[in-house]
This record gives structure tokens, sequence and C-alpha cells, in this order.
């Protein structure tokens, strides 16, 4: 499917992203790497990255070298290194061959407080370390039923990009997750969440030029499944999926995948 903004062909490579959160142990996430790689490494016109917990992310990336499954992590301590108890830093990520970082994922905001500086601090950080980002953005159930969902869009964006140029950004990618999509198998209809994407790519072109806004990637994510992804992934503005459950069984993350747009 051709897919157009202002008149030019789409040139974005969708990007499909296995967001593992706090599950798998060593063995059965290089079982689930290996999975992966083997289910997604012939296909060619989609970019496929998964995150694994931290102390995971060494053994995977091993699993994943040399393959074109690339390898994140869910989030950063801004700091270089330090007396943070438990925190993880940019260095000590690319050390251990992650290539992709979260960003400001809803449920680092909801769950341990991270608000929209923090995000800021942290996506700026990725980039100076040469971390590809993925931030997350999203709306609240309460947001969206008080028709604020494009005012909560908007403030994420601005606080995260507003010092960034659109040269800095390059490498990110944006995922429009809606909190109340996420984990709960209410996944939005493809023309809700090309609403949003379509906003959300209207608005950077107003703050960063129509060449970023046509550039930069926005996945979708929130209850993505093999069986629901084509519907998204058609849609115009939806350059790829944040997957949560379904990233955990290979042959579904793989569906995901292979039903991206252009299939
Ligand atoms: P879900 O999670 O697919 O389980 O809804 C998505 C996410 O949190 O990135």
């Amino acid at each position: 499917m051709a897919r157009t903004l202002g008149g030019s062909a789409n040139p974005r490579t969708p990007i499909i992203g296995g967001n593992w959160k706090m599950h798998t142990d060593l063995a059965t996430a290089c079982q689930l790497a290996s999975e992966v790689r083997n289910r997604t490494g012939a296909l060619r016109s989609v970019e496929v990255v998964v995150f694994p917990p931290f102390p995971l992310l060494h053994p995977v990336a091993e699993r994943l070298r040399e393959s074109r499954v690339a390898v994140g992590a869910q989030d950063l301590h801004p700091a270089p290194k330090g007396a943070f108890t438990s925190a993880v830093s940019a260095s000590m990520l690319t050390s251990v061959g992650a290539q992709w970082v979260l960003v400001g994922h809803s449920e680092r905001r909801q769950v341990f407080g991270d608000n929209d500086a923090a995000v800021a601090e942290k996506l700026r950080v990725a980039l100076n370390a040469g971390l590809r980002p993925v931030l997350c953005i999203g709306e609240t159930l309460q947001e969206r039923e008080a028709g604020r969902t494009f005012e909560v869009l908007a403030r994420q964006l601005d606080t995260a990009l507003q010092q960034l140029t659109a040269p800095a950004l390059a490498s990110l990618v944006l995922a429009d997750e809606p909190v109340w999509a996420i984990g709960t198998g209410k996944v939005a209809t493809p023309a809700q969440a090309q609403e949003a994407h379509a906003y959300i790519r209207q608005h950077v072109a107003g703050s960063h030029g129509q060449a970023f806004a046509s550039a930069v990637r926005i996945q979708y994510g929130g209850s993505v499944k093999g069986d629901n992804a084509a519907g998204l992934l058609q849609q115009p503005d939806i350059d790829g999926a944040l997957v949560g459950g379904a990233s955990l069984d290979a042959e579904d993350f793989a569906a995901i995948c292979r039903a991206r747009a252009g299939g």
C-alpha cells in the first residue's frame, strides 16, 4: 500500500519492537531471542528490535549478533555513573550491545514516577550516547474521556523534544501507546490510532519541520497481536508496533512482523 504525506511516497521502514518487560530469565530469554531471529530473519522490509530486561541484554545481544534483530534496553538513568543504587547508565547499555532504548514508557511514568522532565533528560542522554531512542507517549483513559488526548500528546512531545534539533533527533522513533490499551486487550481501532498518529505527525511538523515529520517513524503500542496488527499497520501514519505481551510468543511476534504495512 502506497503511503503518502503531503503527496510524497512514504519512505519509512516499518519497525516492530518487542518489549519483554519484567519477563523471561536467562534460559527463556535466550530461547526466545533465537526463535525471533529464526522466524523474522528473512523479513527484509521491516526492522525488528527486542527489549529484554537489563540482566539479559548481554546474552540476548550475543544470541542476536550478526542477525537482523537489534537489541534495546527498557530504560536508562541519565547520570553517567555514581551512587545511584540499582540504576543503569547509557554507557553500560552500549557496552553490553544495546543499540536502542525505550524512554518514557507509561509503566516508567506511572509505576516509577518518571515525569516529563525526567523523560526529556533521559532522551537527551540516550541520543548523546549514540543509543537510538523510542520515545513513548500516550494518554490515560481518563484523559481520553475528558477529550484531552491531543493536549496530552502535545505536552509529552513538547517537553521531550523542545531542546533538541531535528538533526539531533534523526534516530528517534516515537511510540504512541494509549495507556488504556496497554496490557488490557483493549486495542485502539485502526481509525483511533491513525487519528492520534496523524495528530502527532502534524504536531512535530510544527515544532521540528515538515522534513522531520515526514521521516520520523511512529509506532502504535497497546494490545497489538498477530490477529489485529494488519489493520493497524495499513494506516498511513502507523509505521510499526511496540508489542508487550505478544512479543513473548515468538510466533505471534513474527506474525506481527509479517503483517507490517506493505505486507
Ligand atoms: P501490550 O504492551 O502489547 O502488552 O499491551 C505494550 C507496551 O507496553 O509496550
